[in-house]
C-alpha cells in the first residue's frame, strides 16, 4: 500500500543517502537538542561550524547551565535570532535542576521547555530516543502534501494536526529517528520547494502529487 511503501524506501534511501552531518555521528539528547535550536532559522552549511565550537565549549548540560549569558550569546554570534540562545539557556538550567542534567524523554516534559514546539520535541524524542513521535516542519508538510495530495492549506493549524497524524503511522518500528531524519533529508535534497528532483527521488513511483502533474503547485499555501 501507499503508506508502507512509502515508509520503506525513505528508510532505506535514508540510510544509503544522509548526509554525514556532525549531530547525526551523536545520539546525545544535548547535542540533538542544540542541533534543532540552531536548524531552526539558519541553513545546515551555516550551522555546522557553530554546532562544532557551541559543543566543544559546553559539552554538557551542566556546562551550558553554568555558563555566563554573555558568553553564551557570544558563542550564538552571527547566527541571528539570540532569543533561540536565552531560551536554550534557561531551559538547559531547568533540565539541571529539575532533571539532574538529564535531558527528558516524555513529550510532555520535552515539550514544556523553553523554546521547544512539536516540532523540536519530536525531533528531540525520535533522534535522540528513537520515540515513535512525528517532528512535522514545513519541509516535512511539503513531502507529504505531495506525495500523498493534500491540498488543505499548510498554514492551518488542522491541516499541521493532520500531517502529525500521518506522519506518526508513517514511521516504521523502532526506526523513528531514522525516518524523521529521512523526511527531512527528502525535503532538503530531493523534494525542493521550487523544481523537485522528481527523478532521483526514492518515492517517486507510488507520489500522488507527481501523478497528477500537481508537484509544484504543493504544498497549498494561503497567504495570513
Ligand atoms: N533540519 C532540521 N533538523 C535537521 C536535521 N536533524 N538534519 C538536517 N537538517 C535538519
Amino acid at each position: 500500500e501507499q503508506k508502507q511503501y512509502f515508509s520503506e524506501k525513505l528508510l532505506s534511501w535514508y540510510r544509503r543517502h544522509k548526509r554525514d552531518l556532525p549531530w547525526r555521528r551523536s545520539r546525545n539528547p544535548y547535542h540533538i537538542w542544540i542541533s534543532e535550536i540552531m536548524l531552526q532559522q539558519t541553513r545546515v552549511e551555516t550551522v555546522i561550524p557553530y554546532f562544532h565550537r557551541f559543543v566543544d565549549k559546553f559539552p554538557t548540560v551542566e556546562a551550558l547551565a553554568e555558563a555566563p549569558e554573555d558568553e553564551v550569546l557570544k558563542a550564538w554570534e552571527g547566527l541571528g535570532y539570540y532569543s533561540r540562545a536565552r531560551n536554550l539557556q534557561s531551559a538547559v538550567r531547568e533540565v539541571q535542576e529539575r532533571y539532574g542534567g538529564v535531558v527528558p524523554d516524555t513529550k510532555e516534559e520535552v515539550f514544556a521547555l523553553k523554546g521547544v514546539g512539536p516540532y523540536t520535541a519530536g525531533a528531540i524524542l525520535s533522534i535522540a530516543y528513537n520515540k515513535p513521535e512525528p517532528a512535522v516542519d514545513g519541509n516535512v508538510m511539503r513531502v507529504l502534501s505531495r506525495y500523498f495530495l493534500i491540498e488543505e492549506d499548510i498554514m492551518k493549524g488542522s491541516t499541521r494536526v493532520l500531517m502529525e497524524k500521518l506522519a506518526k503511522e508513517l514511521i516504521p518500528e523502532g526506526a523513528a529517528g531514522d525516518f524523521n531524519q529521512g523526511l527531512m533529508e527528502l525535503g532538503a535534497m530531493v523534494c525542493t520547494p521550487k523544481s523537485p528532483h522528481c527523478l532521483t527521488c526514492p518515492v517517486m513511483l507510488h507520489c500522488s502529487g507527481r501523478a497528477a502533474g500537481m508537484e509544484a503547485e504543493l504544498p497549498v499555501k494561503k497567504k495570513a
